[in-house]
């Protein structure tokens, strides 16, 4: 960690003081918040990438001989010649049948060269369903089922249980790093429509999509989202999980997201050379900011959205969008006024919607993924 003098140690005491105080309105007061803290307001609906599961029992101990030895394997088997793997999660809500993790295999599939990707996708699996449901329609799959644990039903949204889960992702990845792979992490409500390699920065060790892009992929003002990160495996990129994964104590009750947009511009990223991106939304969209022309998108992101019909329902209608799109003849194509149809289940007023939800019922959200 970082050498402590004591001015920083009371400028921290003072933060974990605010930290904490603060967590305290955001579990009791969830309407509140959405109000008075207007960044939290993209973090429920946004960037709070939907990662609804457990990993604690997993990995508290990795990496085991055997765990690590199979992920290893996995691993091996599903990347590029550069080492290079594509990563996403799913739990048996997203698994199931017409379910997110069909229509994200299918965006593949109908997208412009995409499908060759698939040969190099990691679905980590977190309950027994997802993982035999992951058997049937897909080669690499991690099983981080732990006995009998219903994964949806533990971890609430901005629930202790649920930030120790968004924090075990980022442990996770960090590990996947530590093997030498580098990654490309992806929620499965992320439509993949174009390769994205080209539009990565050569230079960059971690780049990451913006709920909100301002114009410049060096501005640490932009709005990152967790759901969709490439990293380099290297020194630095290790030492930097490490760092954000040991800030969860310092700002207890954020979430992984929260805690990346007050780091980003932490003067350690300096130190250890850390070279971050911010990736722009004309080519890495969203929901929050669609991707402006298709002809440039490559991945359009369910973010700002609330529940699962919702973001299921949107995320069909961009599918038909790009069929739509696709089918087009070239010149078309290139002058075509064609834009999404979509937000439209999903929208920014679903917030007044999450906010009467709140109280009365917080498995739905939790089953639709958080963002
Ligand atoms: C995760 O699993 C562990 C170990 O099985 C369990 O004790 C814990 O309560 C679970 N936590 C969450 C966030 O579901
Ligand atoms: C970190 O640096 C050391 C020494 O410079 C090197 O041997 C090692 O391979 C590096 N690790 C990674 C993950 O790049
Ligand atoms: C989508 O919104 C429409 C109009 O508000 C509503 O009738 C429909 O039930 C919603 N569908 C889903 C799947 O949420």
């Amino acid at each position: 960690m970082l050498p402590e003098q004591p001015a920083t140690l009371i400028l921290r005491n003072f933060l974990i003081l605010v930290a904490v105080s603060l967590s305290c309105v955001i579990l009791f007061r969830a309407s509140d918040f959405v109000r008075f803290l207007p960044r939290f307001q993209f973090s429920t609906s946004g960037p709070a990438s939907s990662f609804p599961f457990n990993f604690s029992s997993a990995f508290d101990d990795l990496p085991p001989a055997g765990e690590g030895y199979r992920l290893e394997k996995v691993l091996k088997d599903a990347a590029m010649e550069d080492r290079t793997v594509i990563i996403t999660a799913i739990n048996e809500a997203w698994a199931a049948p017409n379910s997110v993790i069909d229509l994200f295999l299918e965006s593949f599939k109908i997208g412009d060269q995409t499908r060759r990707l698939l040969n190099h996708l990691v679905i980590i699996a977190l309950d027994q369903k997802a993982f035999a449901r992951c058997l049937v329609i897909h080669t690499h799959c991690f099983s981080l089922v732990s006995d009998g644990i219903d994964f949806r039903r533990e971890a609430y949204f901005m629930t202790p249980d649920y930030l120790k889960m968004m924090w075990k992702r980022i442990d996770f990845l960090r590990s996947v790093l530590d093997m030498g792979y580098n990654f490309v992490f992806t929620d499965a409500n992320v439509m993949w429509f174009r390769d994205p390699f080209p539009k990565f920065y050569l230079d960059a060790d971690f780049q990451i999509a913006c709920d909100f892009f301002l114009g410049s992929s060096d501005d640490v003002h932009n709005r990152p989202n967790g759901g969709f990160n490439y990293v380099k495996s290297n020194n630095r990129s290790v030492e930097f999980y490490k760092f954000w994964y040991s800030s969860h104590e310092t700002f207890p009750g954020y979430h992984d997201q929260d805690v990346l947009n007050i780091i980003k511009s932490h003067p350690f990223i300096l130190d250890i050379g850390l070279k971050m991106k911010f990736l722009d939304t004309a080519y890495f969209g969203g929901l929050c900011e669609p991707s402006k022309d298709l002809n440039k998108v490559c991945t359009m992101h369910a973010n700002c959205c609330f529940g699962l019909d919702s973001k299921l329902h949107d995320l069909r209608i961009m599918l038909q969008d790009w069929k739509q799109f696709i089918s087009l003849p070239p010149s078309l194509k290139r002058s075509s006024n064609l834009y999404w149809k979509v937000p439209q289940n999903c929208s920014l007023s679903s917030l007044t919607y999450y906010e009467s939800m709140i109280p009365r019922s917080t498995k739905d959200i939790e089953e639709g993924g958080q963002d």
